[in-house]
């Protein structure tokens, strides 16, 4: 297993292509998005073992409501059951679970599942965070609300960054995107500022321990400079 330490805190994915996975095996896209939930449940435990303090996925973005409706109905199924399997198995994954994202327009059913898993996993200290219903523009419109209601009139970039959805983590050291696409699709755009960036060609249902390793390894290879300079170099 590849090796950690305190550069790398917070990794974040983008998990891109469970519906083309399906159409090669000449499946519907939901076919798909059942593989991608097995691949996030992989991808979590590993990082979890890897000893990574906070890992953020990309499950469904304020601009999916756009795909056709059975689609839409079959993630926030998978989404649900995902739900009641990890709060049915809580003290063996030891991960606390945040939701990240504007969880209004979700189901009350919904939203009273997420709650609960989030409070009863908060006893862990490791951190999956699930962006849902999540936009990074929406985000920091959100932050602007949030900081309208307090009262301010100027604000800084520690108001931003206190008032985001993951205010409780530090910002992604990488961000992985798999399916070949070289974006970031409006996911983390103000935390993204320093991240590094990882894309690869694999599809996310196929995403596995060996391509985390590949991406840890590169992650390593860069020198972060954040606008400075290395010394010695
Ligand atoms: C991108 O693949 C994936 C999504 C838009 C949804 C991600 C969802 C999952 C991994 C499963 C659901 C997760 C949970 C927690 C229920 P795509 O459909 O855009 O693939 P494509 O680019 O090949 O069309």
């Amino acid at each position: 297993m590849i090796q950690i330490d305190e550069r790398l805190k917070h990794i974040a994915f983008i998990m891109d292509g469970n519906g083309r996975w399906a159409q090669k095996l000449g499946k519907p896209r939901q076919y798909g998005h059942r593989f991608g939930v097995e691949a996030l449940e992989r991808v979590s435990r590993y990082c979890r073992d890897l000893g990574l303090e906070t890992m953020t996925v990309y499950a469904f973005s304020t601009e999916n409501w756009k795909r056709p409706q059975v689609e839409v109905d079959a993630i926030m199924k998978l989404l649900e059951q995902y739900i009641t399997k990890m709060t049915r198995t809580l003290d063996d994954d030891r991960v606390c679970y945040r939701f990240i994202g504007d969880m209004s327009v979700l189901s009350p059913n919904l939203q009273k599942k997420i709650r609960v898993l989030e409070e009863a996993s908060s006893v862990y200290e490791q951190t999956l965070n699930i962006a849902l219903n999540y936009g990074g523009r929406e985000e920091i419109v959100h932050c602007f609300h949030e900081l309208i209601a307090e009262g301010k009139t100027q604000i800084t970039e520690e108001d931003i960054s206190r008032t985001l959805y993951t205010a409780h983590c530090p910002p992604p050291d990488l961000i992985v995107r798999t399916g070949g696409e070289l974006r970031l699709s409006n996911f983390l755009m103000w935390q993204s500022a320093y991240a590094e960036l990882y894309f690869t060609d694999v599809l996310w249902p196929d995403f596995a321990e060996q391509d985390i390793d590949a991406a840890i390894t590169a992650f390593y290879s860069r020198k972060r400079r954040y606008g400075g300079v290395v010394s010695g170099s």
